[in-house]
């Protein structure tokens, strides 16, 4: 997409800048928080963080585990790993590597870590049970894997919203995309992938975050520009976008209050052990 590309009043650099701007605050940064709940470090720790985009799990991690702990961060995304290596770090956190890698295979030693997490990472991954293996041979005996996978778009009201107004005007072909990140596994099969990569003590619970656009409808919409459709969405004529954008404006109003779009996601978390 090109540079400063507008969508409603918001201009809009990249798929990875606008993803850090708007979604980063909104859902990944408390997301993380709750993730790493589960993991409870311990300073010291190694925590490898597979599919780090910018980085969010990965800088919370390395203040919980302090500077004598070691944090890794991968992605397959050079722009996303790019953005994570600009981020200072707190004075008191643990040194983060960053490296552009795929889930599978993972750059790092067998039995290298203590904690390894994945934040919504694993609907993307092309060989999902490969990346599970993965991160069972990075982890020490007793190591500990927390990973976070979407429930599906319809329990997600301002996404299936948007997806809504996307499959009004550009069809359900061209809208498909879209909901990619909310077609991972569900919590049978996560599971199951788990079982089979050779995990134990295996958990998968559902949690609920609240998600706030305080700025309203335009900037729930702005987030089209870092979603599986920006490329579609920034190809569109001024009138094609605008009728987007009425459809859009319709579908999120019911959620607006006091002028935010108010809403919440739904999670699955899964704890296990090697
Ligand atoms: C929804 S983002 C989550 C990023 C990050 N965990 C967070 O919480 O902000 C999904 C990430 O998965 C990465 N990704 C997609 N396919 C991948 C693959 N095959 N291997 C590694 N990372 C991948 C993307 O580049 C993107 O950064």
């Amino acid at each position: 997409m090109a540079e400063g590309t507008v969508f409603g009043c918001f201009s809009i650099g990249s798929v990875a800048a606008t993803y850090d701007e708007i979604y980063v605050p909104r859902i990944f940064i408390p997301w993380a928080r709750l993730l790493l709940e589960r993991a409870d470090l311990s300073p010291g720790e190694s925590l490898l963080d597979v599919a780090t985009g910018p980085g969010t799990v990965a800088r919370l991690a390395a203040e919980q585990v302090g500077p004598r702990g070691r944090v890794l961060g991968t992605d397959i995304s050079a722009a996303m790993i790019g953005i994570a290596q600009k981020k200072a770090i707190a004075g008191e956190a643990a040194a983060i590597e960053y490296l552009v890698a795929p889930a599978a295979p993972l750059p790092v030693a067998d039995g290298s870590f203590d904690v390894v997490t994945c934040q919504q990472g694993l609907q993307f991954f092309p060989d999902r049970p490969a990346a599970l293996k993965e991160m069972h041979r990075a982890l020490r005996q007793g190591g500990l894997l927390v990973a976070a996978v979407w429930r599906e778009i319809a329990l997600q009201p301002s996404f299936a919203a948007i997806d809504g107004a996307l499959r009004e005007r550009l069809g359900p072909d061209a809208a498909e995309p879209y909901g990619a990140p909310f077609r991972g596994p569900g919590k049978a099969q996560l599971r199951q992938a788990l079982v089979d990569a050779g995990f134990k003590n295996i958990a998968v619970d559902e949690y609920r975050l609240p998600l706030i656009y305080e700025a309203g409808i335009a900037q729930a919409l702005a987030t089209l520009a870092a979603s599986p459709v920006a490329t579609t969405v920034a190809g569109l004529t001024d009138d094609e976008r605008a009728r987007l954008w009425e459809a859009g404006r319709r579908r999120l109003e019911p959620l607006l209050v006091d002028g935010a779009v108010s809403t919440e996601m739904v999670s699955h978390l899964a704890v296990a052990t090697t």
